[in-house]
């Protein structure tokens, strides 16, 4: 049972852990969350790689970064999740420059956004938090395979209670369009897309893992209504009534990736969900926490990763 919980921030979990000499490649990190892994990573010495679709603002963000911890070891490359083209060329470019990846952070994503697609076609949350991290991984593995008892970890949600994968219908052709089941759908895929990368490449000491980060208020939240607002307020005091916990603030968010990334407790494990800088019971009841077992069924895990590979068009096998 690890220290660290609810209240604990990124900071909290990483003192007196160094790591300079470790990358860390980091995608959506320079918003929210992955901004604030970002920093306490770099704080900590490591050279940080920050992924995203706005050059200006990860140059930006670079150069804050910099300033904030004094390490001079951040970089921006490109990469729009929600475009094949783009996640190939930013692989492109991480293996030009990059010598390896120890930590790769899949973090950016999508919410409850209306009905859209892609640059492939695909429905936008479900392309963008899991499809496009697909690609980027298989594109990023020469390098994680350099790195140090590598680790992926993955943020899914507890939105992922809200719906399975559809496995005959992942891009909402043949069912109505819902953007919260749509949402729930992606993060789901972000949990057993972890299991399945446990299954292929943990025998070889590449380690992934999936966790919720706590409620928190980011820009996640841009494509909410008035509507939505007031159905997650009462979702969250209903939540408090029942004994669980209330928002957390962007440090506390960022702490249980900085930990299920860092802690020894999760030394040469993988295939798992951590909320609360702790590993997560199973649970198909609770809406407190708890992992749903589809999400770590090993067979969807199996369904999800053939069809990853048809959609993306291309094979991703050890
Ligand atoms: N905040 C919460 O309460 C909460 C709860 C559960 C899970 N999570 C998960 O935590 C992760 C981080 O979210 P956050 O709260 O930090 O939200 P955020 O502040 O909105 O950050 C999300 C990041 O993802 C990036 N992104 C979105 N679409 C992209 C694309 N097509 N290509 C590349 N990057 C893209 C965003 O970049 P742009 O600014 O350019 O769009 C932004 O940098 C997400 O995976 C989310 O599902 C958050």
């Amino acid at each position: 049972m690890s220290d660290f919980g609810f209240e604990s921030t990124a900071d909290d979990v990483l003192e007196g852990k160094d790591l300079t000499g470790r990358t860390a490649f980091i995608t959506g990190g320079y918003s929210g969350l992955g901004r604030e892994t970002a920093r306490a990573m770099a704080d900590r010495g490591a050279h940080v790689v920050i992924a995203g679709r706005d050059a200006d603002k990860g140059e930006a963000t670079v150069a804050e970064l910099k300033r904030e911890t004094g390490n001079d070891s951040i970089e921006f490359v490109a990469c729009d999740l929600a475009s094949l083209g783009s996640v190939r060329a930013c692989g492109a470019e991480a293996r030009d420059r990059l010598a390896k990846i120890d930590l790769l952070i899949n973090n950016a994503g999508v919410m409850a956004c209306p009905k859209d697609t892609t640059a492939d076609g695909f429905e936008r949350q479900f392309g963008t938090n899991h499809l496009g991290h697909f690609l980027l991984t298989k594109e990023l593995m020469p390098l994680v395979r350099k790195g140090k008892a590598p680790r992926i970890v993955n943020l899914s949600s507890r939105g992922h209670h809200l719906d399975e994968v559809h496995f005959d219908d992942p891009n909402f052709e043949d069912r109505e369009y819902d953007k919260w089941k749509s949402y729930g759908q992606s993060k789901t895929a972000n949990i057993q897309f972890a299991v399945g990368l446990e299954k292929r490449f943990g025998p070889e000491g590449i380690h992934a893992i999936a966790l919720h980060p706590g409620g928190i208020m980011t820009n996640l939240g841009r494509h909410m209504t008035e509507e939505d607002m007031r159905w997650m307020k009462k979702r969250m005091e209903d939540n408090a009534s029942q004994g669980g916990e209330g928002f957390k603030t962007i440090p506390q968010g960022a702490a249980t990736t900085c930990w299920a990334a860092t802690t020894e407790e999760l030394e040469g494990k993988g295939g798992l969900y951590c909320e609360d800088c702790q590993v997560a019971p199973v649970d198909d009841e609770s809406t407190q926490g708890g992992v749903r077992s589809y999400a770590l069924d090993p067979d969807k895990a199996d369904r999800l990763w053939a069809l990853s590979e048809r959609m993306v068009g291309e094979s991703f096998a050890p």
